[in-house]
């Protein structure tokens, strides 16, 4: 035999035995889990729950393969789960946290190998009509919270789609279509029960733990595990919902109405906006669609005036309830996201058109999918959203910092065939640098990095400032001080890896 070949068998050798000590490991850690008290909620491969698990993410690139799974049903059953899974006598067991599962960068909600806990069966809502609260548990779907709820007439400002989950949502922020009244959605939680990395369950209020609520509201999945979230609830009334679609040749009246509306938005807070941009390459065709969606029974309501001066190939509108204008059916796909905040500024928005037009055409010239999608989504990111954020204990986004109207823009690629997705996180990757260095050339850069939008390269809890950096630093050491949510738990954004200035 040659050297190099003895070098490249002894490698294969070396690789074979790590693969096998790793696995060897992980089903000690899903034997370990089968025989505590959760074993019958533990799912391995080939069972029929496991089978179900598979391809519930919302992204197909979230897709992996855990050594098993564990499906709670209560905050016990979580807490029996982390303490088997932290058991300080054993070696280590990696594993993730997942609710609704429509995070889609890979691994933030599930693991290859390791032990996924799918919180998606403590979905419950109640409702208690004497303190007007809603208990919300973390693997409820939006769809199902507003569904409960209208039976008694009230709702809450959770998300816009009803497929996505509480947990993640509220953990990470919340943008609801209240948010110009009620502001952002976690800054409506008012009570969460957690399990901490210890196993123990604790009810955190911002009187009985006032940092753990904090750092709970924007610090995702960095401090322990939410079993349910308490929130107030509001009068559900019905609303209108336009789902508008215009020419691409009308962009420029189209950016002038979204920066009007943005920089109005507070003389009518019961109005919310989404416009898209989007490519689909089966019709390829550009279009803007607008998501107008007013939280009261009024059609056509005046906020929305500069946009109905644009003509219209499509007006889809309607009154109707919360929960029919968040259903939503999807197909799934591969899927790269990034996002920035910007000042409210036309020119931004035009730039954004343009990075888009180079991705395009960069897509369709080298993509093997066949189908592909992108859609550009403007949204508004104002200090409204955060003006009554201290007042109800605080966050730890460290959107205080800002006091000018501004914008988020968020960028999702839709394909199907796996080897494209080195060239759309390259296209996608490259769009967002190209938008942050001309905002900073322009001065509308803003560091904030909204989580639920951030790609897998970018740094979102940065974004939120040194002083909430630190701040989630020490939270982390205190209420998990062997930094389980750090090392045992590697999937999202992790405060250990924010790194320094
Ligand atoms: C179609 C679509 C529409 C969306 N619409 C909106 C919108 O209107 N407004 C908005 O703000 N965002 C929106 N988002 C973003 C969405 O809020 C986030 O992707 C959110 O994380 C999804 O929640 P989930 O429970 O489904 O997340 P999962 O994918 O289950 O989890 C996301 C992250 O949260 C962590 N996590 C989940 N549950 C817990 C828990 N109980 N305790 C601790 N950590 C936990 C996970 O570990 C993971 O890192 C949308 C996303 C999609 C795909
Ligand atoms: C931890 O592991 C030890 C040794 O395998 C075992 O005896 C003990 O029961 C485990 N504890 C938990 C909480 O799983
Ligand atoms: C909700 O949870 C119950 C068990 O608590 C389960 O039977 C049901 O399938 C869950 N629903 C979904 C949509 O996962
Ligand atoms: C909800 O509102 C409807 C219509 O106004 C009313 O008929 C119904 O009694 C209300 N339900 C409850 C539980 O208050
Ligand atoms: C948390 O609150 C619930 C509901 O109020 C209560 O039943 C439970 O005992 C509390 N748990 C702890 C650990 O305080
Ligand atoms: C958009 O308008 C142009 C003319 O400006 C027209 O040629 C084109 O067909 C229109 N596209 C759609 C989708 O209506
Ligand atoms: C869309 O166009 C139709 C037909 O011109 C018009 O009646 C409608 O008001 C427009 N919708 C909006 C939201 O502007
Ligand atoms: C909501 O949607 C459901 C099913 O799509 C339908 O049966 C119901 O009538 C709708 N409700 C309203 C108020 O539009
Ligand atoms: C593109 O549009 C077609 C037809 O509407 C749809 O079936 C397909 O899912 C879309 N593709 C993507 C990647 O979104």
């Amino acid at each position: 035999m040659t050297s190099v070949t003895v070098v490249a068998v002894l490698l294969v050798a070396l690789f074979r035995s790590c693969l096998a000590q790793s696995t060897g490991n992980q089903d000690r850690c899903c034997a370990a889990l089968k025989a505590s008290a959760i074993g019958d909620r533990t799912a391995f491969p080939g069972s029929i729950t496991y089978k179900g698990f598979l391809h519930s993410y919302y992204a197909s690139n979230a897709e992996l393969h855990p050594n098993c799974i564990v499906q709670p049903l209560s905050a016990q059953d979580i807490s029996v789960t982390v303490q088997t899974l932290t058991n300080s006598s054993a070696e280590p067991c990696f594993f993730a946290v997942r609710s609704g599962g429509h995070v889609a960068v890979t691994g933030a909600a599930n693991i290859e190998h390791g032990v996924t806990i799918d919180l998606s069966m403590m979905n419950g809502t109640t409702y208690s009509p004497r303190t007007g609260t809603a208990s919300i548990q973390t693997g409820a779907p939006w769809g199902s919270v507003y569904e409960t709820l209208l039976r008694d007439n009230v709702t809450v400002p959770g998300g816009r789609v009803s497929p996505i989950g509480a947990g993640g949502f509220l953990t990470g922020g919340g943008i609801s279509f209240h948010a110009a009244r009620v502001g952002i959605s976690c800054d409506n939680v008012q009570g969460y029960e957690v399990v901490l990395a210890s196993g123990e369950i604790v009810n955190v209020t911002q009187h009985s733990y006032p940092d753990l609520f904090r750092a709970l509201k924007g610090g995702s999945n960095n401090f322990g595990i939410v079993t349910t979230f308490d929130m107030p609830t509001q009068p559900a009334e019905d609303v209108w919902r336009g789902d508008v679609v215009y020419n691409i040749s009308h962009t420029r009246e189209f950016i002038s109405a979204a920066t009007e509306f943005v920089d109005n938005i507070a003389t009518d807070p019961f109005a919310s906006f989404e416009g898209i941009f989007s490519y689909n390459s089966t019709t390829d065709l550009t279009l803007i669609g607008n998501i107008l969606v007013y939280t009261r029974p009024v059609a056509r309501p005046a906020a929305y005036h500069a946009f109905y001066q644009i003509p219209n190939i499509t007006d889809i509108s309607r009154l109707t309830t919360i929960m029919n204008i968040t259903e939503y059916t999807y197909v799934s796909y591969r899927i790269a996201g990034r996002t920035g905040t910007y000042l409210n500024r036309a020119d931004i928005i035009h730039k954004a058109t343009r990075v888009l037009s180079k991705g395009i055409r960069a897509a369709k010239s080298r993509a093997q999918s066949k189908d592909f999608s992108v859609i550009l989504v403007v949204q508004p990111w104002v200090p409204l959203f955060w003006k009554n954020s201290q007042a109800r204990g605080g966050n730890v986004l460290g959107l205080e910092r800002f006091d000018q109207n501004m914008i988020n823009i968020d960028w999702s690629y839709f394909w199907n065939d796996k080897a494209d997705d080195g060239l759309f996180d390259d296209i996608v990757g490259s769009a967002q640098v190209e938008m942050d260095e001309y905002a900073k050339s322009t001065g509308a850069y803003n560091e904030f990095i909204y989580l639920h939008y951030a790609g897998r390269t970018q740094n979102p809890l940065r974004g939120y400032g040194r002083d909430n950096v630190e701040f989630m630093r020490q939270v982390s050491r205190k209420y998990d001080p062997q930094g389980v949510f750090q090392r045992l738990v590697p999937g999202g954004f992790k405060i250990s890896s924010v790194g320094s200035d």
